[in-house]
């Protein structure tokens, strides 16, 4: 069966792109087809300035919303990256087979290092090295696809070009896997600056819908989008980048397409109303099985304790056989198994 992984990254509140370009197809396609891991990936949230009260809120917040989206802890397995040690012990792995070349190629991390410095802040190391521990959370799992959406799709190449390199210098261990993108919304843009990234960690409020915004908020939001200069509606997302995002939104919220509901609008205005009603519908039922969710908080802690189990079960053969394929002398319990038979 195919091994699905993707995480998330509780930085922010959680936001209509991780839903439409992730989150929604986790729930609705890969946990049916595919024996599936999604992971709140803490860790990464140490990365820039955090404050530590909030990324445990914005952990467990992040674990509700995915239960809310529609996740089911008897299909898939829900867990916290820093429950499982396998990631850490493997990123030091892999850490010893990337270059310091290719982490300063990545474009999040030119992103948000100059963001940091912008703030006056000093740019974390971990910063840097962040890709190969997003490596090592895929490859200690053996995954054959990770769904996510365009923003990561470099640091997914990262993971294969690493997998490869591993098993070429110290034997097969890992299984190479590839990045899948949603058919539309894949990059869901800001609403107030379409030529950048909807994002969390962002400070830009108005441009960004999150999934816990109250309904009128969420209209409000996408009735204010900005367009563009023109007048009629056309699928174009170079020269009108403002007008091509709500046109993707809609279509994938209502389950068109782009180019074909361009067709049908006339308006801008006629536009954002039915993609701002559609949004508050996506949005609708998540709201409200949050809420039910937040009343019994020991249902959530119990499927990512149990998540976290499984977790720990699967990526322990994988990165004991890369502790041993690299050259590290088992620890007395360890059978020093041959490597090929960490692979599934
Ligand atoms: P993160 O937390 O930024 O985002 C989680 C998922 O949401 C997608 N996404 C978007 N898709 C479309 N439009 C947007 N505006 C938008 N914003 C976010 C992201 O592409 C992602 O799929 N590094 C990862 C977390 C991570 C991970 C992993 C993912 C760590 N380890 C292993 C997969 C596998 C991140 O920061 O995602």
């Amino acid at each position: 069966m195919t091994r699905v992984f993707s995480g998330i990254k509780p930085t922010g509140h959680l936001t209509l792109g991780n839903y439409l370009g992730a989150m929604r197809q986790w729930a609705a396609v890969d946990q049916h087809r595919a024996d599936a891991l999604f992971c709140v990936v803490d860790l990464h949230a140490l990365t820039v300035h955090h404050d530590p009260a909030r990324v445990r809120r914005l952990s467990r917040q992040a674990a509700t919303l995915l239960l809310a989206s529609g996740l089911d802890p008897a299909l898939c397995t829900l867990f916290v990256q820093s429950h499982v040690d396998e990631h850490a012990r493997l990123s030091y792995l892999l850490e010893c087979v990337a270059t310091d070349g290719e982490m300063r190629r990545m474009i999040q991390y030119k992103e948000k290092a100059a963001r940091e410095q912008r703030r006056g802040g000093s740019v974390r190391l971990s910063l840097l090295t962040y890709p190969v521990l997003m490596a090592a959370d895929i490859l200690a799992y053996g995954t054959d696809e990770v769904p996510v959406g365009h923003d990561q799709t470099q640091h997914v190449e990262l993971a294969r070009d690493l997998a490869v390199r591993f098993n070429q210098r110290y034997g097969h261990t890992f299984v190479v896997p590839r990045a899948t993108n949603p058919s539309v919304a894949a990059r869901v843009m800001n609403l107030q600056d379409p030529l950048s990234k909807m994002g969390k960690s962002d400070d830009t409020g108005p441009g960004i819908v999150y999934l816990l915004d109250e309904p009128d908020v969420a209209r409000k939001k996408v009735m204010r989008a900005v367009t563009d200069s023109g007048r009629d509606v056309v699928y174009d997302r170079e020269s009108r980048p403002g007008v091509a995002n709500l046109l993707e939104i809609l279509a994938a919220c209502s389950g068109g397409n782009p180019e074909a509901l361009a067709g049908v609008y006339e308006s801008y205005g006629d536009l954002k109303r039915d993609a701002a009603e559609a949004v508050v519908e996506v949005l609708r039922p998540v709201r409200e099985r949050h809420g039910e969710l937040c009343a019994d908080p020991g249902y959530v802690e119990g499927v990512l304790r149990e998540g976290a189990e499984r977790a720990r079960g699967m990526a322990r053969p994988t990165v004991d056989a890369a502790y041993r394929a690299i050259g590290l002398l088992p620890a007395g319990s360890d059978t020093g198994a041959p490597v090929l038979n960490a692979v599934r």
